[in-house]
């Protein structure tokens, strides 16, 4: 479908988005969601931002990349039949799905969207995946959904598992880490954003008290290894 299907908000965006934006150099805000391990809260995560930046105006274009599940696409094709169901408009953003394999042509949807929208949202698929770490490696902002347990910050980061200390950084914080030191000299060459990391614990509801405290303090040192590491996500200042 495209453009705004759920019509509506196009008209009161607020100025203060519009002012950062374009003070801002190069093109619309990226935000990646992305954890090669599977069932984080990814796509759960990417719809909740994408509404919520809707809600504040924000022109919001989505790129599924797992064109297997599609989960984000399907929840926005739920919203857009409801809508026209019960003949409401809601907020909500363009959304598609990018099931070839080519890096060109998704950076040719990718530019195409990036013209009439303020943020584009890329959900990833649970595994390590090209197209993936094409899109990760050039986020503005990275967001790493993670449950609160070591089987899932295994990924970023290997923990001693007596002294719950980080012993040392997984090839995936290794990864970020590299794309974060190329982005700080495109930053400084080409007014690029900086690229942000935020590591988002999931589900913490479910997790028993000295756990979420281990995984806190693992998190701490982690983000001292690997430069600033946000921990929670803010969609308002997501663009700083
Ligand atoms: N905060 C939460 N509270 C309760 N359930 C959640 C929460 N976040 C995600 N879920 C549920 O967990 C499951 C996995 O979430 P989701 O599909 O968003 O993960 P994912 O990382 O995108 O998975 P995949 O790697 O397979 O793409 C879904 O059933 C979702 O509804
Ligand atoms: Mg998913």
């Amino acid at each position: 479908m495209g453009d705004r299907g759920a019509g509506g908000l196009s008209q009161a965006r607020p100025t203060h988005l519009i002012k950062r934006e374009k003070t801002l150099s190069t093109g619309p805000h990226r935000i990646v969601f992305a954890n090669e391990k599977g069932g984080t809260g990814k796509s759960t995560t990417a719809v909740h931002v994408a509404i919520a930046l809707a809600c504040q105006g924000a022109r919001v274009a989505t790129i599924d990349l797992d064109s297997r599940q599609r989960t984000m696409h399907r929840y926005f094709e739920n919203r857009a039949e409801t809508m026209r169901r019960r003949d409401i408009s809601l907020p909500s953003a363009t959304f598609e799905v990018y099931s070839g394999d080519s890096i060109e042509e998704l950076d040719a949807m990718t530019a195409r969207l990036a013209e009439a929208h303020d943020f584009l949202i890329f959900d990833t698929p649970g595994r390590d995946d090209p197209l993936a770490r094409h899109v990760a490696t050039r986020a503005d902002t990275l967001v790493t959904p993670l449950n609160d347990s070591f089987v899932d910050f295994d990924l970023i980061g290997q923990v001693d598992a007596e002294t719950f200390k980080v012993r040392r950084l997984s090839f995936y914080a290794e990864l970020i880490w590299e794309a974060r030191k190329k982005r700080a000299m495109a930053t400084i060459k080409d007014a690029r954003r900086e690229m942000d990391w935020v590591v988002v614990r999931n589900r913490t509801g479910f997790t028993e008290a000295r756990n979420q405290k281990r995984i806190d303090t693992a998190l701490t040192e982690l983000s001292k290894r690997v430069g600033h590491i946000g921990r929670r996500i803010e969609p308002a200042e997501a663009e700083s």
